[in-house]
């Protein structure tokens, strides 16, 4: 067996396989990909809006406007930018590489088989807790949208556990040693919702029902088929774009130019603090990578579905923001139904209700493009041994990867009756920016190609030059920060900056070094910067998850691994 943990799958190899089957080490070829051809550039890029647009735009830009002010709409400049380098690297992976798999795929024959399973494992954040995130935030429109037709769930029935139990806790210690005035409104219903919850001591029915209804919803709609997932995504998609459309176009009525007075109230500090919550409202636009095999023509129409969506989605946003930010003042913005709020405000009810079905509608087109890439990851993983076999059994009649989708359904829509919605968008952003992060270095790593017609290029730029100057500016504008990294308090926080400053030093070295290829070495340093951004919190849960996949891949994937398997055929 090959023992190097950096074993490389070849890009030929990848393709190979994919013509002529896989095979288990042993018995080459034993499996075909009998995956249905169905997805064209508009199918994929409305698939890429269908994965974008939802609990981002809808839920959380609320809290990055109320931190940042309207200036929020640079961050979602920033972040596209950011966004832009890596789709421009995942293009270029998925024109030479058109598999299933996504990142995990390219990072195999880029990096080897640790880092492979490493982004193969982070990227279950990006699909499957950020999942959790939009099942949690879709539950709470859900909710909205059921008292319009005077339906009221009892609250214990759609909030997670552990929100309930604390604001009890809260609420009867604040009561114990008088300090009413910290008992909010929301923590007011949370203990009440306890008190009411069925059961008895601390074994309580309190948990989020909606969101498990939503996630069996989608994870059977996935499960029948890819036809099935396509007619419903773009006939969701429309109806969104439709709906985002008609906020701009009407709210933008509804603007008070004072409220964008002024446009950094605080500071391009108060600004990065929506990193966590931008980014996840960019997530998505990758996704669409995992549908390679399903592709008529992936090499063209991928990195054209990926980047239109990307382009599409920016505009959308920043003039949603700005809309947003407009209608009232930003220090309003800090609620869980922005949109659907501001229209409340100017007292347009009708329009804020609608706003709130559309919510519903987005955002579970985004759990049924999630739901539909992690099974497809899991199954690259399992045909290279890094997973077990049955993970990409495929179902005789569907012909979609049915255990994994199931157990899919099962990973999210468990955690999602109990989890906290701000702990899963964290964790969802600092993994998925790992995973980009990791895409732009794999790009460093292939060999130049030349461009061949009908497939998509990246154009090189020497970044001999450049780097050096982007550098040097960077380090200008952090200087405060960069300062900061050697003295006053919690200097364990700074650890992410910290790593920052190196790694961006030692790729301007390399680049001025290796001629290193500019869009790459940008999309790796950007992305890098956001998550540098992120809190240290994040940082901590992120590096334990990544600890227990380090377990998983030498306990089982290593000594199962495929390539290993054919590496120690070959040399008997
Ligand atoms: N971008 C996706 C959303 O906002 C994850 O829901």
């Amino acid at each position: 067996m090959s023992k190097s943990i950096f074993r490389k799958k070849s890009v030929e190899k990848i393709l190979h396989d994919v013509e002529c089957g896989f095979g288990d080490g042993e018995h080459p070829g034993t499996t075909t990909s009998q995956l249905k051809k169905e997805l064209n550039v508009r199918d994929l890029t409305l698939m890429g809006i269908a994965a974008v647009v939802g609990a981002g735009i809808f839920s959380t830009i609320g809290e990055a406007s109320f931190q940042g002010g309207p200036g929020v709409s640079i961050l979602f400049v920033i972040t596209a930018i950011t966004c832009g380098f890596s789709a421009l690297c995942y293009a270029e992976f998925a024109s030479r590489i058109p598999v299933a798999g996504s990142a995990y795929t390219y990072a195999y024959a880029s990096f080897g088989e640790l880092i492979a399973w490493i982004i193969g494992w982070d990227l279950l954040m990006e699909y499957a807790i950020g999942n959790i995130a939009v099942a949690i935030s879709w539950s709470t429109y859900f909710v909205n949208f059921l008292e319009g037709f005077k339906i009221h769930l009892p609250r214990y029935l759609y909030t997670d556990y552990f929100t309930v139990f604390r604001a009890h806790e809260d609420v009867v210690q604040f009561t114990a040693s008088n300090q009413l005035s910290k008992i909010t409104d929301v923590m007011r219903e949370n203990a009440a919702a306890w008190d009411s919850a069925p059961g008895f001591g601390s074994l309580k029915l309190v948990a989020n029902l909606p969101a498990l209804l939503i996630v069996i919803i989608i994870t059977y709609l996935v499960y029948i088929g890819i036809r099935e997932t396509k007619k419903a995504t773009n006939a969701m998609v429309y109806l969104k774009i439709a709906i985002v459309l008609a906020v701009i176009v009407i709210g933008f009525f509804y603007v008070t130019p004072a409220n964008w007075h002024p446009f950094l109230p605080n500071g391009f500090g108060g600004v990065m603090k929506g990193v966590s919550g931008v980014f996840f409202a960019y997530i998505g636009f990758d996704a669409i990578s995992t549908t390679a095999e399903e592709c008529e023509r992936p090499q063209r129409d991928l990195p054209r579905g990926m980047i239109y969506s990307l382009v599409i989605c920016t505009v959308l946003y920043v003039l949603i923001s700005l809309v947003l930010t407009g209608m009232v003042s930003y220090k309003e913005l800090q609620v869980g139904d922005p949109l659907a709020f501001v229209f409340a405000k100017v007292g347009l009810h009708n329009i804020s209700y609608v706003i709130s079905i559309s919510a519903v509608i987005a955002t579970a087109s985004v759990l049924l493009i999630f739901q539909l890439g992690q099974p497809r990851i899991w199954m690259s993983m399992s045909r290279d041994g890094l997973l077990p076999k049955v993970f990409s059994r495929i179902h005789p009649k569907y012909q979609t990867p049915s255990f994994s989708t199931i157990v899919t359904g099962f990973v999210v829509a468990v955690p999602a009756l109990f989890l906290n919605l701000t702990v899963v968008t964290d964790l969802t952003s600092i993994g998925t920016l790992f995973a980009f992060v990791l895409v732009c270095g794999g790009v460093l790593l292939l060999p130049r190609e030349e461009a061949a017609k009908g497939k998509f290029h990246l154009p090189y730029i020497n970044s001999q030059w450049i780097a050096p100057v982007i550098y040097i500016i960077v380090l200008v504008l952090c200087w405060n920060n960069f300062l900061g990294l050697f003295s006053g308090e919690n200097i364990h926080q700074k650890f992410p900056f910290f790593l920052f400053i190196l790694l961006s030093t030692t790729l301007t070295v390399l680049a001025v070094i290796k001629k290193l290829s500019l869009i790459p070495v940008l999309g790796l340093l950007s992305c890098f910067y956001l998550m540098a951004e992120l809190t240290y919190d994040s940082w901590i849960r992120f590096l334990i998850w990544l600890i227990i996949g380090l377990v998983i891949y030498f306990t089982y994937s290593y000594k199962n691994s495929v390539i290993g398997k054919e590496a120690a055929a070959k040399t008997k």
